[in-house]
């Protein structure tokens, strides 16, 4: 058993680890940290407050994140595969790249960087397909203490403006198109449509990808094969202080546009590591695949940095999991002997749905442990995971966590302690959940549920949000004194584990992926001839939450197809393809307060087609649109 807690391995250990983090917090994180390569040891393992907040985590203390993912494995793994980069077409060759190779590209690219101008503290969006160059550009922004801020390729020219502008990127990093399944998109031409509303971009380099010959900007863009090879492959790393921000990463919200939740260098690391290790129960020389893209916390936390600094050999995905057929994913699992795979449920949902005979065609052997994340598992589609891909003998974590939290929160750990389904179960060791009321009493009981809540810093927690401090305070640290609010809703049983029962706030979770419904219904709103909209989530088979739109348009629409086709439109154009409603009601009225608010309750009755459960409607302004919206309901 290891006296510092750093791997746990039976439910006894895990016990004496929770026990130790609630002890002792300063010396459990002092002895996770020790792992790591650090030019200057901290001065404080915490300080905080969660009233400003003010986190901080091994303050004082000086490293680089990538001599952790990277450097620190050289001498012994140099020669083992870091990444092995599954492309697209499953005719095309796969890329394995060493970890010496992998530290090679991701110096030449950091000095790429420093050779366009970009110094530490200044901020990189990248927008790019899941090619080896985004995950290179990640670590390389790192190397040099530059701020990345990946913004998913399914955006919009629109939120992609948006982001850079909110951070005032000074560099955009791309590529000039994507393969995804059997289309070819474009990615350079969106970066140049976004471009034209943002002022603070100096420099686009650009990564050959499709081979398309996109229109460059002699004054600011570049090939990042020409400018590589103009650089050294020797890039020292910059030293940076435990709390520098490390990366920016946009999330939906209640409210609003959108915010950059902040993560930082020191604490991040040591979670990220930590939680992998721990969780999958990762031993050196096994194949892990994430198949999150980084444009998601998911890739971020399990792919760019967790593996790397865990020095594990991953599967990188170009691709989607029902292209060329729906046995792609399981195809990658026989072809390159994956152990430990970590998915969505969505995609199990949909790869269900496609019946057993792709998944009967492969060798799905080697599989040791399965996972999932972004959002509730259902039984059914859980089941089916353990049976035909895990064959019954792989255990599952379910595990729960936030863009917000950096690492997996909740979850159980494989093969280590119980699961059942649909559970993300118990707390890793330094995770303090807490259920709430409503009016923010604490229910200590068991067997009930509550508002989920964290109440002491973990060391990968945000610590702020970008530009606007306030707005962090507000929207996590407000609702309950003292305490870091998820937003979700959720249940303990008897004996400790959590269940969580998703969004109690105004947030969609639409196939693991967030968005507020004011930003939907904003884009909606941009449509000609829409008036107003209301947006809410329900149950959808595939996607766990659909999109129900209910808009009111200018008078009278004799074409509602062509409406609603122009409402869609209007949502590709601000936000994406990816947030597109499933259903449009076009409307007379909303049901609203005499104060005006719209009474969602009723329309997201209406839309699960709980009509028989709207309550009490006589207190609305105008009660009779009501049986107006229920009569046209989709
Ligand atoms: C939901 C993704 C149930 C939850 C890592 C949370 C989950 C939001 C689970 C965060 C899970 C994530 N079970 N719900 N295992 N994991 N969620 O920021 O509502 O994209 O608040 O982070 O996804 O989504 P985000």
């Amino acid at each position: 058993m290891s006296t510092d807690h750093s791997r746990i391995r039976s439910w006894h250990e895990h016990r004496s680890a929770y026990q130790a983090s609630l002890d002792d917090p300063g010396s459990f994180w002092a002895a996770q940290a020790e792992r790591f390569k650090w030019h200057r040891k901290w001065d404080e393992v915490l300080e905080w407050d969660f009233e400003g907040p003010q986190v901080k985590w091994f303050s004082g203390g000086r490293l680089n994140i990538t001599e952790n993912c990277l450097d620190r494995h050289l001498d012994d793994r140099g020669r083992s595969t870091a990444i092995i980069w599954e492309p697209n077409d499953p005719k095309e060759k796969a890329l394995r790249l060493t970890y010496h190779e992998l530290h090679e590209r991701v110096c030449r690219y950091a000095n790429m960087l420093k050779r366009n101008g970009v110094t530490k503290g200044d901020r990189v969006c990248v927008y790019m397909p899941m090619v080896p160059d985004l995950l290179i550009a990640v670590l390389a922004c790192a190397r040099i203490g530059a701020v990345h801020s990946v913004v998913f390729c399914g955006f919009s020219a629109q939120s992609l403006a948006d982001r850079i502008n909110d951070a005032s990127a000074k560099v955009v990093l791309c590529s000039d198109g994507m393969f995804r399944g059997a289309k070819e998109m474009p990615v350079k031409s969106v970066v140049d449509e976004a471009l034209s509303h943002c002022a603070c971009v100096e420099r686009v380099l650009v990564t050959r990808r499709v081979g398309w010959d996109v229109a460059m900007d002699p004054a600011r863009d570049r090939w990042a094969h020409d400018e590589l090879a103009e650089v050294n492959v020797f890039c020292e790393a910059e030293v940076m202080d435990s709390e520098d921000p490390l990366f920016i990463l946009y999330t939906s919200g209640s409210t609003g546009k959108p915010k950059g939740v902040v993560h930082t260098c020191g604490g991040y690391m040591v979670y990220a590591d930590y939680s992998f290790r721990n969780v999958f129960q990762y031993d050196p020389g096994q194949v892990f695949w994430c198949t999150a893209d980084v444009g998601w916390i998911t890739g971020h936390s399990y792919m760019a940095y967790g593996p790397l600094l865990a020095g594990a050999t991953q599967v990188m995905f170009e691709g989607v999991p029902t292209w060329p057929d729906p046995s792609r994913f399981w195809q990658i699992v026989d072809k390159h002997r994956v152990n430990i795979f970590y998915t969505a449920p969505t995609a199990i949902r949909s790869l269900m749905a496609c019946g057993l005979d792709p998944v009967l065609d492969h060798d799905l052997h080697s599989l040791k442990v399965l996972g999932t994340v972004g959002e509730p598992i259902n039984e059914e589609a859980w089941h089916w995971y353990k049976d035909h891909i895990g064959k019954g003998r792989c255990p599952i974590v379910d595990t729960w966590w936030q863009t917000e939290t950096g690492g997996i929160m909740i979850s159980s750990l494989a093969g280590v302690t119980d699961e059942r389904p649909g559970h993300a179960a118990y707390p890793l060791p330094g995770i303090q959940p807490v259920l709430l009321t409503p009016e923010g009493e604490e229910i200590t009981e068991n067997e009930v549920e509550g508002l989920l809540c964290i109440r002491f810093p973990w060391p990968s927690m945000l610590r702020t949000t970008w530009g606007d401090h306030e707005r962090c305070r507000q929207t996590y640290f407000s609702a309950f004194k003292g305490m870091y609010f998820t937003g979700d809703g959720a249940r303990r049983d008897a004996d400790g584990r959590y269940r969580i029962i998703g969004r109690v706030d105004d947030v969609i979770n639409v196939s693991g992926h967030r968005f507020g419904t004011a930003e939907i219904e904003s884009a909606i709103n941009e449509a000609k001839g829409v008036v107003e909209s209301a947006v809410v989530g329900y149950p959808h088979e595939i996607k766990g939450q659909g999109i129900y739109a209910y808009v009111i348009t200018e008078g009278p629409v004799s074409d509602p197809e062509e409406m609603r086709g122009r409402v869609l439109e209007a949502v590709t154009a601000g936000i994406g393809k990816i947030a597109r409603p499933d259903k449009i009601q076009l409307v007379s009225g909303l049901p609203k307060t005499r104060s005006g608010k719209i009474m969602r309750r009723i329309l997201r009755k209406i839309a699960e087609g709980e009509l028989d459960k709207l309550g009490d409607t006589s207190t609305l302004l105008d009660p009779t649109v009501v049986d107006e919206i229920k009569g046209g309901r989709l």
